[in-house]
This record gives C-alpha cells, sequence and structure tokens, in this order.
C-alpha cells in the first residue's frame, strides 16, 4: 500500500506516521509538508532510519509541488495540512483561507487527475460551531463555525463533498475534538500550560474558564482515521470524539496537580473574541458502521502527556526558542501587557 500524508511534520500527522509504521508495517509513505512554523523534523526522526519513509518538503497550495508529488502514484492520501490555530487565525485570516480552503482544493484535484483510490481529509469539530449546555453534534448537524479557522475548514469540508457528489471522487471526511499527547506544538491549551507550569509561569485562562471541550487522545484519533481511511464509505462523514467533556478550569488544575504546582499560577485573561463555549460530539456512526470506539480514559491520557513534556525538554525547549517566540513576540507580547486581568 503506497500512502501520501500530507501536513505529516505536525502533531497529529506525526502520530499518525508513527502509528502506521507500527500498525501497518511495510507500507510506503511519503510525508508532503511545508514546514511551517508548526512543520518540526524533530517529530519524525524515528521515521528517518524507515526505508518505506520519504519526507518531501512542499505546500499544498502550490499546484505543481502537489501535481509533482502525486505524479508518482498513491493508493491513500491522508490531509493533516493546515493552519490549525485558532489565535493565529484571528490575525491572519487570510492564511487559513489560502492553505486549508486553497491548499485542499488543489489537493483534491490533483489526486483525482492521478487516480488515488482514496482521499481522508481530516476535519475538525469547530465546523458545526457552538453548544450550549446540552445536545451533542452529530454528522447532520449544521455547519456554523465561529473563527476564521473554523470558517476555513467548513468550507474545506464542503469541497471534498461537492468532489464527491460532482465526480464520484472517492473522499471521507472525518470530523475530531480537540486532540492531546506528544508532539502537540505548544501553544494549544495543554501542552502550553504544562510547559508554562513546569518553568513556573502564569498561566491565562480565557474568560470564565468555563468553556468545554471533548478531549481526545492523539493515539486514539489516529487509530480511529486508520478504521475510516480502511472502512469507511466514500463520501462519507465521521464523527471522531473522545467522549471526555471538561471544562479549561478543571483541565488546568488536573495539570497544576500533576506537577505539583500551585493554584496561584492560574490567570484568568479577557476571552478569545468568538469563543466557542461547548463542543460535544455524538460518535454513533463510527461506533455502529465500523465498530471504533476512544479508548484513553482521559486521567490517564493526560498523566502520560505531561510526562511526555517533562522527559522532552528539549524538544518544546527548541521550538520555544524560534519558531513560537516570533509570532509570540509579534502579537501577543504587547496584548499581554496590555490585558485588563479579570
Ligand atoms: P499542526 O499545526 O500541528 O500541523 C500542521 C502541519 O501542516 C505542519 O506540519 C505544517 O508544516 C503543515 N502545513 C501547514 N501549511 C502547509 C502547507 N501549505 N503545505 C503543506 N504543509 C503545510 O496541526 P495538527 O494539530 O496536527 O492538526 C492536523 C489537522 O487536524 C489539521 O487539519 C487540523 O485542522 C485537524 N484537527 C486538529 C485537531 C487538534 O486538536 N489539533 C482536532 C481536529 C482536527
Ligand atoms: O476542537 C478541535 C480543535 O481544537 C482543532 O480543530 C484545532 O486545530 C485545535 O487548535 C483546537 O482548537 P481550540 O481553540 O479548542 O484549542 P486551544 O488549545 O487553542 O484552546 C482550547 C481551550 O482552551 C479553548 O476554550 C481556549 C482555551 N485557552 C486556550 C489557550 C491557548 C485558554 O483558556 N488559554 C490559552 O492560553
Amino acid at each position: 500500500m503506497k500512502l501520501l500524508v500530507t501536513g505529516g511534520a505536525g502533531f497529529i500527522g506525526s502520530n499518525f506516521i508513527h502509528y502506521l509504521m507500527k500498525q501497518r508495517p511495510g507500507w510506503k509513505i511519503v510525508n508532503f509538508d511545508a514546514l511551517t512554523y508548526a512543520g518540526n523534523p524533530a517529530n519524525l526522526t524515528a521515521a528517518d532510519d524507515n526505508p518505506d519513509y520519504r519526507f518531501v518538503k512542499g505546500d499544498i497550495s502550490n499546484v505543481d509541488e502537489v501535481e509533482q508529488v502525486f505524479a508518482s502514484g498513491f493508493d491513500y492520501a491522508v490531509n493533516f495540512a493546515a493552519e490549525s490555530h485558532v489565535d493565529r487565525s484571528l490575525y491572519d485570516p487570510g492564511l487559513f483561507f489560502k492553505t486549508n480552503v486553497v491548499g485542499t482544493q488543489i489537493l483534491l484535484e490533483q489526486a483525482k487527475k492521478s487516480g488515488v483510490r482514496r482521499f481522508l481529509h481530516v476535519s475538525t469539530d469547530e465546523v458545526y460551531g457552538s453548544l450550549g449546555s446540552d445536545g451533542y453534534f452529530s454528522e447532520e448537524s449544521p455547519l456554523a463555525p465561529s473563527s476564521p479557522y473554523a470558517a476555513s475548514k467548513a468550507s474545506a469540508d464542503l469541497i471534498c463533498g461537492a468532489y464527491h457528489k460532482t465526480y464520484g471522487f472517492p473522499v471521507i471526511v472525518t470530523r475530531a475534538g480537540n486532540n492531546y499527547g506528544p508532539y502537540q506544538f505548544p501553544e494549544k491549551l495543554i501542552p502550553f500550560f504544562v510547559t508554562k507550569a513546569i518553568r513556573d509561569e502564569s498561566l491565562p485562562l480565557y474568560g470564565d474558564g468555563l468553556n468545554v471541550r471533548d478531549w481526545l487522545y492523539v493515539e486514539d484519533h489516529c487509530d480511529g482515521l486508520l478504521t475510516v481511511l480502511e472502512g469507511g464509505t466514500d463520501g462519507g462523514f465521521y464523527n471522531i470524539g473522545g467522549g471526555n467533556e471538561m471544562t479549561n478550569i478543571e483541565i488546568t488544575n488536573r495539570i497544576l496537580e500533576i506537577l505539583g504546582k500551585p493554584k496561584s499560577l492560574i490567570t484568568p485573561v479577557k476571552d478569545r473574541p468568538g469563543h466557542d463555549r461547548r463542543y460535544a460530539l455524538d460518535c454513533s456512526k463510527i461506533k455502529m458502521e465500523l465498530g471504533w470506539e476512544p479508548r484513553t480514559d482521559f486521567a490517564d491520557g493526560l498523566v502520560r502527556t505531561a510526562k511526555w513534556y517533562l522527559a522532552n525538554e528539549k524538544w518544546w525547549r527548541d521550538i520555544l526558542d524560534g519558531a513560537y517566540l516570533e509570532f509570540y513576540e509579534k502579537h501577543y507580547r504587547e496584548e499581554d501587557n496590555n490585558r485588563e486581568r479579570l
């Protein structure tokens, strides 16, 4: 089996490559990634020695580069490549539409031309917008994205649907909840707070800290993706959730407890604009159709994740010294100084 992974140098993509090497040894994997600030070759040092793995640097929004990579022919393509951070989308929405919308269409077009047997597009529960305290999003829920990031992902989902309806192209879309685990860039809530707490820095909790997310351990997500890739129905949409609804304040308290740090590190700050209140996924479709369920208990997954960051300090300190700080200095430092303390 020959597989193209796009965005495989990021958090979920690199975990997926590691997962495939364990679960499907012998599969030929090409990782096509632009190596933006979020793409880190250090996530894949273990894969570099594998003769079945090859890295190709390239941009999904560049037609020539995408055409060239598809020229070698693939059975499957799995698209992780995206701008993925909601906060960044507030400052630079254009980049999100270029990568996440235009880039996805270019991939679909070239995949179609080259005769890929199945294309899996990795999307998010954020396309559904925000829930109140009750209810769940099913695959039939209307799209109601709030942030530029979510709107770009919703747009890409619609393009995938159109390629299936119009051209009969074999594409499947998955929509997952918030992932956590090893190799997550330390700008997202859990690695951001873990790496800050290790350094005894304050943890900027947005608003009242009561926003709820449905947390999914990254290896469970990878398992769900492989299940859908091999057994899903073309043209289908599948929710992949962890079944772990948790408020941000609850997660923050747990992180502090695991690391033995004081609650005084928590600093409530002004809310994120357009901040969705709650995400929760109805995952009965993937369970009934494909028998898939998440395996990781949130308490265990969080301890495992915190331990990984404790054991891999060089990995995240290298990031903080370079890629992350550049953006932080430009957009957040001044804002942090001006932020009203609640
Ligand atoms: P990430 O930001 O960690 O990684 C994104 C990767 O895409 C990086 O390696 C980056 O270099 C690459 N990339 C960005 N622009 C590119 C371009 N133009 N061409 C080629 N490569 C490019 O993201 P992640 O958290 O691993 O998310 C992966 C996918 O899963 C995204 O599509 C995201 O929307 C989706 N998703 C993420 C989560 C989550 O909780 N992190 C949840 C659900 C869905
Ligand atoms: O739901 C899936 C989505 O989860 C993915 O599609 C996105 O790629 C991924 O980034 C994530 O989006 P969120 O906006 O939910 O994740 P983030 O880690 O940025 O924030 C999680 C929650 O924590 C959210 O309610 C905002 C809050 N938060 C976040 C940060 C970074 C804080 O309170 N303080 C912070 O400093």
